[in-house]
């Protein structure tokens, strides 16, 4: 019998540390010409940032038989669906959308830079992205290399990410009923976290009933994500954030604080994350990882 004990806290700190190590490989050096974009893509993804996609992405792949023999398809998984967020958060900083100056506890990429890099480093870390999930790898496999490209394109166009914040940006100052918060908060923070769990699982080839289930898990906690964002613009600050916090009040947008109050946002978040673990009753402790991770995204500070 294995008699060791599951360290969640040894987990995050190898498998955060993987992460890094996997972004620094796959982004383009700051001397590739031309050096100040590739600079500020740098910026933009390094130095900060929780990690919790390419986490998600190491979790859900430990549900496989063998994580182990296709490590660099994983890395690269984590480290693509990373650039897309990143992107993804330097063009919601613009001035175009929210206007932010703060961003992982520092300048934001066009304050730094300016706005024209700032859309650069977004259109160059998203084809970074895919470039690097298309690539001839010894232990990839084309039809699941394919899967792979297939489910990030989804998750981060116009049904998923960037379809999700054009809906915010059409919602400011306006009162949206639930189904339609939900949505916006299912597209534009969830999709790219059920995307992670799905990118992990498709790596290792999991069946689909197992998928199945990955995805309820992921769908519960990709609303909780945003369910907690907006309770911690209300409650955090900005130092302990590292972004700009009252950002929803001030800017008028809709969010489930704004709409139904800390308390039933709290309540909601609490249920979320119960749904989340339920998902993943059919596995044994393989799962032990996603499931400290749903406790990670609910109860998180910052
Ligand atoms: C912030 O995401 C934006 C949302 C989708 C809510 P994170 O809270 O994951 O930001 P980082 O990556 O840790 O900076
Ligand atoms: C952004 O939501 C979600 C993205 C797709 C980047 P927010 O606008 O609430 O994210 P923060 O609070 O600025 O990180
Ligand atoms: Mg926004
Ligand atoms: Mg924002
Ligand atoms: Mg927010």
């Amino acid at each position: 019998m294995d008699i060791r004990q599951f360290s969640f806290e040894a987990w995050l700190a190898s498998q955060s540390q993987r992460a890094e190590n996997a972004l620094l490989h796959y982004l383009d050096p700051e001397l590739a010409m031309p050096q100040r974009l590739h600079t500020a893509m740098r910026y933009a993804v390094l130095g900060g940032g929780k990690r919790i996609r390419p986490l998600l992405v190491y979790a859900a792949s430990e549900l496989g038989s063998k994580p182990l023999l296709i490590p660099k398809l994983v890395d690269v998984a984590a480290s693509a669906i990373e650039m897309i967020h990143s992107y993804s958060l330097v063009h919601d900083d613009l001035p175009c959308m929210d206007d932010d100056d703060l961003r992982r506890g520092r300048a934001t990429v066009h304050k730094a830079f300016d706005e024209a890099t700032a859309l650069l480093v977004g259109d160059a870390l998203q084809t970074r992205a895919f470039e690097i999930l298309a690539s001839p790898m010894a232990e990839g496999n084309g039809h699941v290399q394919l899967k792979m490209i297939e489910a990030l394109a989804l998750a981060s166009g116009s049904k998923g990410m960037a379809g999700g914040q054009a809906i915010d940006l059409q919602n400011v100052g306006k009162k949206m009923d639930l189904p339609a918060l939900e949505q916006m908060h299912a597209m534009k923070t969830g999709a790219l976290l059920i995307c992670a769990v799905r990118l992990g699982g498709i790596a290792v080839q999991l069946p689909p009933a197992s998928m199945g289930q990955l995805d309820l898990y992921a769908k519960a906690l990709g609303l909780a994500f945003q369910v907690v964002d907006d309770i911690l613009d209300v409650t955090a600050d900005s130092a302990t954030l590292g972004k700009t916090a009252g950002k929803d009040a001030a800017q008028d947008k809709p969010t489930y604080v704004t709409l139904k109050g800390l308390d039933y946002a709290h309540e909601l978040a609490k249920e979320l994350k119960g749904r989340a673990l339920n998902s993943l009753n059919q596995f044994g402790p393989e799962a032990d990882a996603l499931r400290h991770l749903a406790s990670l995204v609910v109860d998180r500070k910052k």
